[in-house]
C-alpha cells in the first residue's frame, strides 16, 4: 500500500485529487478544508493526485518529488497533425534489408508502455527479436502451422467438429484457408510471407492471469506502431504469429518468457521499402447517435 498524505498548508482547496481519483482514495469533509486521505490502499498508483495538484500538497511514495514531469503542451499535436499521421499510417508489407536501431526500438517500447492499462496494472512485457535464425525459424514454424490448420480445414470431418466448437472461428478460418495454404507454399520456397522479410518483431505478452491483458497489449500496439511511423519506420501487426502462439506454437525465441505468459500481440518492425503518397480511405463509421 502507498503512503500518500496531503499537506494542507499547501493545498489549495480545489478538490480536483477528490473529484478525479478512480479510486476515492481522497475525500473531503468540510469545503474549504484540505481532503483527507481515506483509501489509500485502494490507490492503483496512476499518478493522477500528484500530476493534478499545482501546489505538489501531495505526497505519495511511488511519485516521489521530482519524478512528475511537466507536460510540454507547445509540443503536443493539434487535432490535424493527429489526424493526419492516423491517416498516414500504413501496415506495410515490403522492407529494405537494414537493422532497427537499438534506440529507435526503445522509443517504440517507451510509447507502447505509456498506454493505458486496466486497472494501471501495467503488465504488459516486451520480447525484441533481431536475430535472422530465430525470425527465419518463426517464419517456417507459423508456415507451418498455417499449412497445418489448412489440412484439416479442407477434411470435412475435422471442419464440421472445429465448426461445433466455434462456430464464428470456422466462419473466418474457413475465409483464409486460400490465404494460408499460400503463406505455407511460399515459405516452402524460400518466400517470407509471415514476416515479409522484416528484421524485427516485436511481442507483447503479459500474465494471462492479469486485468485484460489482451486489451490493454493492444493498446500498447497502436501507440507503439504510431510511434513507428513517425520515427520513418513501417510496422505490420503479425497475426499469423500470434495465431500461432495462441494455438501452442513455441518459438524459440520466446523461451525467455516468464512462465504464465501469453502473447497477446505482435508487430513487425523494418525501414519500408516503399513509401505511401496517398491514404486510401475507410467505410464510413457506422455510428448510432442518440
Ligand atoms: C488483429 C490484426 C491482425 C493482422 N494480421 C496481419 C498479418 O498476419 N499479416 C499482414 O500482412 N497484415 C496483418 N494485419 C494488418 C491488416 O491487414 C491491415 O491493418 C489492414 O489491411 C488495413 O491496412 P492498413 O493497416 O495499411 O491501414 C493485421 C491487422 C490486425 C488488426
Amino acid at each position: 500500500m502507498p503512503n500518500i498524505a496531503v499537506d494542507p498548508a499547501r493545498c489549495s482547496h480545489c478538490n480536483a485529487c477528490v473529484e478525479d481519483c478512480p479510486a476515492q482514495v481522497f475525500a473531503c469533509e468540510q469545503k474549504g478544508t484540505a481532503p483527507d486521505v481515506v483509501r489509500a490502499e485502494s490507490c492503483i498508483v496512476c499518478g493522477h493526485c500528484v500530476a493534478l495538484c499545482t501546489r505538489g500538497a501531495i505526497d505519495h511514495s511511488d511519485f516521489p518529488k521530482g519524478s512528475v514531469q511537466p507536460i510540454n503542451k507547445e509540443i503536443l499535436p493539434g487535432p490535424e497533425s493527429l489526424m493526419e499521421l492516423l491517416r498516414a499510417r500504413r501496415s506495410a508489407r515490403v522492407f529494405r534489408d537494414k537493422p532497427v536501431p537499438r534506440e529507435l526500438l526503445e522509443k517504440i517500447v517507451e510509447a507502447a508502455r505509456l498506454a493505458p492499462t486496466a486497472h494501471n496494472d501495467q503488465g504488459t512485457h516486451y520480447t525484441v527479436v533481431q536475430d535472422s535464425a530465430e525470425l527465419k525459424q518463426m517464419v517456417e514454424m507459423t508456415a507451418a502451422f498455417l499449412g497445418q490448420t489448412a489440412k484439416a480445414l479442407r477434411n470435412p470431418t475435422k471442419r464440421a467438429l472445429f465448426g461445433l466448437l466455434d462456430p464464428n472461428g470456422l466462419k473466418s478460418a474457413w475465409g483464409m484457408v486460400g490465404s494460408f495454404e499460400s503463406v505455407a507454399q511460399a515459405a516452402l520456397e524460400g518466400d517470407d510471407k509471415v514476416l515479409r522479410g522484416a528484421p524485427c518483431v516485436l511481442f507483447f505478452h503479459a500474465d494471462r492471469a492479469i486485468t485484460k491483458p489482451d486489451q490493454s497489449a493492444q493498446l500498447a500496439v497502436q501507440n507503439a506502431t504510431l510511434m513507428c511511423e513517425t520515427l520513418g519506420l513501417a510496422s505490420f501487426y503479425t497475426g499469423f504469429v500470434v495465431a500461432a502462439c495462441a494455438r501452442g506454437v513455441r518459438f524459440p525465441a520466446l523461451s525467455g518468457m516468464p512462465k504464465g505468459h501469453r502473447i497477446y500481440g505482435g508487430m513487425a518492425i523494418g525501414y519500408p521499402k516503399f513509401a505511401f503518397h496517398q491514404w486510401p480511405d475507410r467505410k464510413p463509421a457506422p455510428v448510432e447517435w442518440r
